[in-house]
């Protein structure tokens, strides 16, 4: 028998030790919550990515009546971007969240499981690592690439 130990390096930052453009995704991501359609959880979450051009898209969850119609803001967000702007990798996704009480959360917004399949894929497609920011009240994650939010993912190359 032998023991692996996977390590998954996250820096902290405090919204002021961003940069102006990590600092801009953050707002973005925030300012997003107010766009979503919650009304069954309460529970507003926003995204803001940047592509490679520096181009920024934004979603919010959307829910339904028929629960698992509906969909969490970083797919909204991502499958928005890549059909828009298929060509363009992201290079950064900043996600922000506010509980039924509208209050951001302190802790770092975690996301779904079914939404870091999808940011693998996104990452793979595009082959590049792509930033993750999960933005809490009381610090903010970075996390340098989509398997540090997965790991042991699964993935295409699995069935060949
Ligand atoms: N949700 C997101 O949009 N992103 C997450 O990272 C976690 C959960 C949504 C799905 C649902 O609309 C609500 O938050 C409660 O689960």
């Amino acid at each position: 028998m032998k023991e692996l130990t996977l390590t998954i390096p996250i820096r902290v930052f405090s919204y002021e030790e961003l940069d102006e453009a990590d600092r801009h995704l953050i707002d973005t991501a925030r300012e997003t919550t107010r766009r979503s359609y919650s009304p069954y959880s309460r529970f507003a979450v926003g995204a803001a990515l940047r592509l490679i051009d520096g181009t920024l898209v934004s979603g919010s969850n959307q829910e339904n009546a028929a629960s698992p119609s509906g969909l969490c803001a970083e797919r909204t967000t991502l499958f928005y971007a890549n059909s828009r702007y298929p060509d363009q990798a992201v290079d950064t996704l900043a996600i922000a969240a506010r509980n039924e009480r509208g209050e951001f959360l302190s802790d770092p917004i975690s996301p779904c499981g079914a939404c870091r399949q999808v940011m693998m894929e996104t990452e793979k497609r595009y082959n590049r690592p792509m930033r993750i920011l999960l933005y809490g009240t009381g610090g903010i994650y970075e996390i340098r690439g989509v398997s540090g939010l997965l790991p042991l993912s699964f993935d295409a190359s699995a069935m060949k």
